[in-house]
């Protein structure tokens, strides 16, 4: 409830604009059952004329209500406008709200959520929210309005009518308390499945090929038909409770309209009521039941409404936990320096331990390579650096301050990591390499993406620089995405950058190619690169040798080659892989 009215404040005026066409119209739609009562009591029947038919009564009154019903469309449809307005104003607002909190997700809080559900939450959720806000300025004032101005409609007319309204209430209430009760716990579930259904879609789409290359669409198939059919049975179960409401409200109106007319045929053979009068009362009956029937209608929006209100509540109450810490901004004057000093990493706060007491010194300018076997903790050693994770213990301090004291955007301008796996865009190759500095100029795009050993064969694409990439890269080979990649880190710069496995792809003399470059051209960066092979890191200044997420080594190629056992054995193993090529 807390979010919907922070939501709605900037709305209240049209909320209340509608409200007020809405009343406007159902005051409407009660007023005419009594023009329709003049024209048969005086007009057809001529009662206070001595039984005499009156036509010019039965035309005027007619063009009386023609144009109170054209009043009350046109305030209908004001009032339509209004919830509109309002309903949508509030929902692009949680939209925006939303998805600028999951955008300063930490990594953690995105995989805690899983992506299916985030989706979920920000269309699904949100159009549920959408409604709730707009049904409870109409749906909701509308059937109150029938049910309190209906009622006292039909009591002015004989207040013996009161009886039959007061039977039917009670039968009518019970009804939709039960099925109010037993729907509102569905929802939930039916959200939660819907939220599963979208995962697997996702997962699913994304990983097409992987499906197919592994033969997996019949598994995959079984999986999506389970998902789906859980969520098929849910949505059978909240229909069919509803559809409880219809008949039980049908009989009891048909039992309150023959009650009417019963009490109604006693007064009029008294002579006490009009006929047009007992059809008045007919129709206010009616209107009455069927706001009612409404209101569960609304009920059940306003039950779904609410559990969706609790997932968006969810998404906004997640504060990053990557926030800037009060500590001292005073660094030590270095520019592209790293320390990690003691440190500790661990995944989940109940998680194995993958990295331990790492305890290292990176200078500015520096090449320093790390090398380890695969899971041995290299990309979770440079992902504490850009702060994706934070240390468990220890420290992690760029510059001399402590990772934690930047605004992580000023921090992760400073450094600048290309993924393992390169992520893309569906634009053009240009704009993937200027994602992280849009303004760039063509020449800048084209020195970074020459460095990187890409300018050649995006060249040779069918535009260029211009080629449009297939959504996630799938229009480039693997090798090309890391050039690419590459591109996009050099261009935007900064004082540190992380190179996480990127030429794996790359065959050795683009990769010796792009490390000359690299030497060449961009001295001031310190550099960090993470390889599996020997001969793309013999260069580099240093190499750490990783090992269960220690450090087994530390030197140049001579100094690790004469003094560390593990960087030897890796190395014997690679040159007997290469002999037997
Ligand atoms: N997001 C994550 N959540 C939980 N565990 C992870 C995550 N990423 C990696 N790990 C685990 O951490 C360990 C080290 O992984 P990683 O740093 O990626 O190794 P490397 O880059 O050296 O191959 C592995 O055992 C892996 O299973
Ligand atoms: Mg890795």
């Amino acid at each position: 409830m807390k979010l919907l009215f922070r939501f709605m404040k900037k709305y209240w005026f049209m909320a209340l604009l509608a409200s007020a066409f809405m009343i406007g119209e159902v005051y409407i739609d009660l007023y005419q059952p009594r023009m329709m009562a003049e024209i048969v009591n005086e007009g057809v029947l001529g009662l206070s004329n001595g039984g005499k038919p009156d036509i010019n009564l039965i035309v005027s009154t007619g063009i009386r209500m023609l144009l109170v019903v054209i009043a009350g469309g046109l305030c209908g449809l004001l009032s339509a406008v209004f919830t509109n307005m309002t309903g949508q104003g509030a929902g692009n607002d949680i939209r925006k709200l939303c998805f600028e909190r999951i955008m300063s997700f930490s990594f953690e809080q995105t995989d805690e959520f899983s992506t299916g559900s985030l989706i979920t939450r920000i269309t699904n959720d949100v159009n549920q929210v959408q409604q709730l806000i707009m049904q409870l300025i109409r749906g909701l004032v509308r059937c109150l309005m029938f049910f309190i101005g209906g009622s006292a409609a039909l009591l002015s007319l004989d207040m013996s009518f009161g009886v039959i309204v007061a039977c039917a209430f009670p039968l009518i209430l019970i009804d939709i308390i039960f099925v109010v009760w037993r729907a509102n716990p569905l929802f939930t579930v039916l959200q939660k499945s819907l939220d599963r259904l979208n995962s697997i879609i996702q997962e699913n789409v994304t990983g097409i090929r992987v499906v197919k290359a592994f033969v997996q669409e019949k598994s995959e198939e079984q999986r999506f038909n389970e998902a789906n059919q859980h969520l098929v049975d849910t949505q059978f179960n909240v229909q069919m409770l509803l559809s409880f409401l219809r008949p039980v409200m049908n009989i009891v109106l048909n039992m309150a309209v023959v009650g009417i007319i019963y009490v109604g045929s006693i007064q009029v053979q008294e002579g006490s009521i009009a006929p047009g009068t007992v059809m008045a009362a007919i129709t206010y009956i009616s209107q009455i039941l069927n706001g009612m029937m409404m209101l569960a209608m609304i009920f059940q929006i306003l039950s779904r409404g609410l559990a969706s209100t609790k997932r968006i509540q969810e998404v906004i109450d997640t504060q990053s936990e990557i926030k800037q810490e009060p500590l001292p901004m005073v660094g030590d004057g270095s520019r592209g320096s790293v320390r990690f000093e003691h440190v500790k990493f661990v995944y989940n706060d109940n998680g194995s331990e993958i990295l331990h007491d790492i305890d290292l010194s990176i200078l500015p300018g520096e090449t320093l390579a790390i090398i380890g076997s695969t899971g041995c903790g290299k990309s979770s050693l440079v992902s504490l650096i850009p702060r994706f994770y934070d240390a468990a213990e220890g420290r992690v301090l760029v510059d001399g301050i402590d990772v934690r004291a930047y605004d992580p955007a000023e921090l992760r301008k400073k450094v600048t990591v290309c993924l393992q796996k390169a992520e893309f865009f569906s634009t053009t190759i240009r704009e993937n390499i200027a994602l992280g500095d849009p303004d760039a100029d063509d020449e800048a795009i084209r020195k970074a993406a020459a460095a990187a050993q890409a300018d050649k064969f995006i060249q040779h694409q069918k535009d260029g620089y211009d080629t449009a990439v297939a959504e996630r890269g799938m229009s480039l080979s693997g090798g090309q995405r890391q050039r690419i990649a590459i591109a996009r880190a050099l261009l935007k710069g900064g004082e540190i950058l992380i190179l996480d496995d990127v030429t794996s792809a790359l065959d050795l003399k683009t990769e010796a190619a792009l490390y000359a470059a690299l030497n060449r051209d961009y001295t001031n960066l310190t550099k960090i690169i993470i390889a599996q092979r020997i001969a793309s890191v013999r260069n580099a200044d240093r190499i750490v040798v990783l090992d269960g997420g220690t450090i087994a080594g530390c030197g140049t190629h001579e100094e690790l080659m004469a003094s560390n056992t593990l960087y030897r054995d890796i190395y014997d193993s690679q040159l007997k892989e290469e002999e037997t090529l």
